[in-house]
């Protein structure tokens, strides 16, 4: 029987792309070693990350072929960083309760789910997965990431939480272009992605003592990484009511602003508003 260490291990120490998408195996057995994890995954010359920029194109230039593809090029490396990065936290963190280790598999699982079917989309468009620059912006802040809690924060609650609002504004603006295969991915995605802020919402709920959850969550982040990071460029209350948020913090997240807040304002196409897009 294998071991969730040594399936965790193959997921980050394999160069290997097709290492890092193997299913989980039945009766993984939950060992609880701890092993000293370093701080950034293996990757072979494919896909490797890079620090060359690679923009992803505006919202009006979507109705081109080459431009959706490296639109799901970005999506699909996001999904890389996030099962890379759980498989991390299961092995910084082994302490944790089975449930929630468990719970974590399964968003490993959706997660490479997504990501095959992002790889297939980009691949039907004439791109290939690694064709294109691909940033690290998850794995810069694991230095932020000191407990299980923390973690959450970041990945779940704010990366997985903006994804909420770009899964579901690409998935009208595919449609909008005529691409139903790419828009019926991202509302895929969007769907799963409600389950796993979910889990993550859960999980500290459980820890929360009697503060806000908005206050809760900001004891828990630290400059640089701010609220901002929670949302889209557009954000989409109604996808966090759908996961369960409080009222509350569903606003001061929709108030929030830093430094780097709408720098350059996106141009919404009038078809996409009726999404429930927050001009706040
Ligand atoms: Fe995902
Ligand atoms: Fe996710």
């Amino acid at each position: 029987m294998e071991s969730l260490s040594d399936y965790l291990r193959q997921i980050l120490y394999s160069p290997k792309l097709e290492d890092k998408l193997v299913s989980i195996p039945e009766n993984i057995f939950l060992d609880n070693k701890f092993f000293e994890v370093k701080d950034f995954p293996e990757r072979e010359e494919k896909i490797s990350f890079s620090d060359k920029k690679s923009k992803i194109p505006r919202l009006e230039h979507l109705n081109s072929e080459i431009n959706r593809a490296i639109s799901i090029h970005h999506f699909a490396n996001h999904e890389l960083m996030a099962i890379e990065l759980f498989a991390w936290a299961l092995l910084k963190f082994p302490n944790m309760d089975d449930k929630t280790k468990l719970d974590t598999l399964k968003t490993i699982s959706e997660e490479q789910k997504h990501f095959l079917m992002y790889k297939k989309r980009m691949n039907e468009l004439g791109l290939d997965f690694g064709d294109r620059p691909l940033n690290q912006i998850f794995w810069k802040y694991t230095k932020y990431m000191t407990s299980f809690e923390k973690f959450t924060s970041i990945l779940s609650i704010s990366f997985e939480g903006a994804n909420l609002d770009f899964s579901l504004v690409y998935e009208k603006a595919f449609e909008n272009y005529g691409d139903k295969k790419s828009a019926n991915i991202m509302n895929q995605v969007f769907k799963d992605e409600i389950k796993h802020v979910k889990r993550g919402l859960n999980f500290l709920e459980s820890k929360k003592k009697n503060i806000s959850f908005w206050e809760y969550y900001n004891s828990l982040i630290e400059h640089p990484f701010t609220p901002r990071r929670a949302k889209g460029f557009f954000y989409i209350p109604e996808t966090r009511r759908k996961v369960g948020f409080e009222e509350d913090f569903i606003f001061q997240l929709g108030e929030y602003k830093d430094e780097f807040s709408n720098r350059k304002k996106e141009i919404i196409p009038e078809e996409l508003l009726d999404c429930g897009i927050y001009t706040g």
